[in-house]
């Protein structure tokens, strides 16, 4: 066995024991989704520092926790905080929950995030399902020995975010009354946000959105064959004519907007799951 498996299945055991449901589906919160968390009726809430291998929290008031109950009736396990590639951890650590979700039993994951909009079609605290992705970090969380285990050495990325599920999502949010945009993710390292020169490099490579996370979590969530749907939150323009600063109380803001609407969808969403 792979030392990367063992040490999956070592942080599997720990949830396990304390919460023995194999979820459906696995979530990732991003900025502005407490509203969602809260929904989730916890059976355990386990600190990350208690999981075996999670990475290490720098900030104590991030430290994160690991959410195991259900939603919506559908048993479900939620990261509460996520890991960035510009905290300083390697791809491998930031993508290592999404493996332990993926053993624990989870099929599908949820990825959400706040994100530069560069589609002037957007606007501020807009939902987006993502469409597709471009790897823009320089780095790559499967680069290394690869399990075979665990995935192929070179998955195919051809619908990295299911058609069906972003069908789906279209039609829960029709049902609420509203129409469900999407758009092409771009992920940078970060953690600065782009000048006006990058942003318009961005959106002629064809990127409608840009964050710094989401992407690694994907690859590796392909590399182990779970369905994935991806959110973003457009907490901020990145209008190369018509830039300003942004202030993190604005992006927070929006975040915040955005998320009380992701806080209805979601839950729709993974009613169907079932
Ligand atoms: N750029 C990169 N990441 C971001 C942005 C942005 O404009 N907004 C929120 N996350």
């Amino acid at each position: 066995m792979s030392e990367l498996r063992e040490r999956i299945e070592e942080a599997c055991a720990v949830i396990s024991s304390q919460w023995s449901t194999p979820p459906t589906v696995g979530l990732v919160l991003g900025t502005g989704l407490g509203g969602l968390a809260e929904q989730i009726e916890t059976a355990a809430a386990i600190d990350y520092a208690d999981i075996p291998h999670f990475p290490v929290s720098t900030a104590p008031s991030h430290a994160g926790r690991l959410v195991c109950g259900t939603l919506a009736g559908v048993p479900l396990v939620a990261m509460e905080g996520r890991f960035h590639f510009y905290e300083g951890y390697s791809l491998a650590e930031v993508t290592f929950p999404v493996r332990v979700m993926r053993l624990l039993g989870a099929e599908t994951l949820l990825l959400t995030n706040a994100a530069g909009g560069m589609n002037p079609e957007f606007q501020l605290a807009d939902v987006v399902a993502i469409s597709d992705q471009m790897n823009l970090i320089g780095d790559n969380p499967l680069r290394g020995p690869n399990d075979d285990s665990l995935g192929p050495r070179f998955p195919d990325m051809c619908d990295p975010y299911d058609p069906t599920l972003i069908q789906l999502a279209s039609e829960c949010a029709q049902e609420l009354g509203w129409n469900l945009k999407t758009g092409v993710f771009a992920a940078v390292a970060g953690p600065n946000l782009e000048t006006r020169a990058e942003y318009r490099m961005l959106r002629r490579l064809g990127a409608d959105l840009v964050g710094m996370s989401t992407v690694p979590e994907c690859l590796v969530a392909r590399h182990m064959a779970m369905r994935v749907l991806g959110f973003s939150i457009v907490t901020d323009m990145g209008l190369p004519e018509e830039l300003h600063p942004v202030d993190i109380d604005m992006v927070l803001e929006q975040a915040a907007r955005g998320g009380q609407t992701l806080a209805e969808l979601i839950p729709r969403i993974v009613a169907r799951l079932a």
